[in-house]
């Protein structure tokens, strides 16, 4: 496919979305790759790029986040929303521009309730940009998406993408630094010619001014890093 309005198909450059279900397994193929299965009790497993990601989230999730609402921002097929259900999150949005991701996640969540896992009527998906939403949260996911907000938006700086996630969190946000240099960036010029404010030294500035601890959990790909914030300012 080439030119794709990346406004209205951001996915049109990612691998196809794709589902295979079974009685005891939903596999999804895409961006997001990964698989539920059901044997001797509930598993998710992330593959592909999701893998590393998984690894340095682990801990965070193993604390578990019962009682706690989280919100999943470009959840595509909605990998850490479904992380976040098993964490025990008593509230779950996932929200994407695409509908196909929210079709998907929907899906997998009623595969999970055959089994009445409780999930169903904690999840909902929305179909929406993220800057049209306005509640806050007690977590916020945004992973692989500042450059989105950045190339989407036209207008936010660094500093103002950090202070709207800060201003929708209220305890924790768990973002993804993604430098200039990143491949999917300068592929699709998300971050057009002039963006001499994007390093890494602004992003982490920017949320130690909003948050008391920041974590650097390490890098998710070679241009791309994990960060785990905690406690609002
Ligand atoms: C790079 S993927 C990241 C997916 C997921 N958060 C992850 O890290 O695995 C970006 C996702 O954000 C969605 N997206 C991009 N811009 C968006 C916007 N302004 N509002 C809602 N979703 C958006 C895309 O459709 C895509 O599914």
């Amino acid at each position: 496919m080439t030119g794709a309005d990346l406004g209205l198909e951001p996915n049109a450059y990612s691998r196809p979305l794709s589902i295979s279900v079974t009685k005891d397994s939903f596999e999804v193929g895409g961006y997001q790759e990964f698989a539920l299965f059901r044997r001797k009790h509930l598993h998710l497993e992330p593959r592909g790029r999701l893998m590393k990601t998984d690894e340095l989230l682990t801990p965070f999730f193993d604390r578990g986040l019962i009682g706690k609402d989280f919100i999943d921002m470009g959840c595509n097929a909605g990998y850490w929303s479904l992380r976040a259900g098993l964490a025990g999150a008593d509230w779950i949005i996932a929200v994407d521009i695409d509908p196909h991701r929210s079709i998907a996640l929907d899906l997998a969540v009623r595969w999970l309730g055959v089994e009445d896992w409780g999930l169903m009527e904690r999840f909902y998906t929305w179909t929406s940009r993220v800057t049209d939403y306005f509640d806050d949260h007690e977590v916020v996911c945004a992973l692989g998406l500042i450059h989105w907000l950045y190339h989407l938006t036209g207008h936010m700086s660094l500093e103002e993408i950090v202070a709207w996630l800060a201003d929708l969190t209220t305890e924790t946000l768990i973002v993804e630094w993604i430098s200039a240099n990143d491949p999917d960036v300068v592929e699709h010029g998300h971050l057009g010619s002039s963006h001499e404010d994007w390093t890494e030294d602004n992003f982490v500035d920017s949320l130690g001014a909003r948050f008391v601890q920041v974590t650097r959990l390490g890098y998710s790909e070679a241009s791309r890093v994990l960060y785990l914030c905690e406690g609002k300012r």
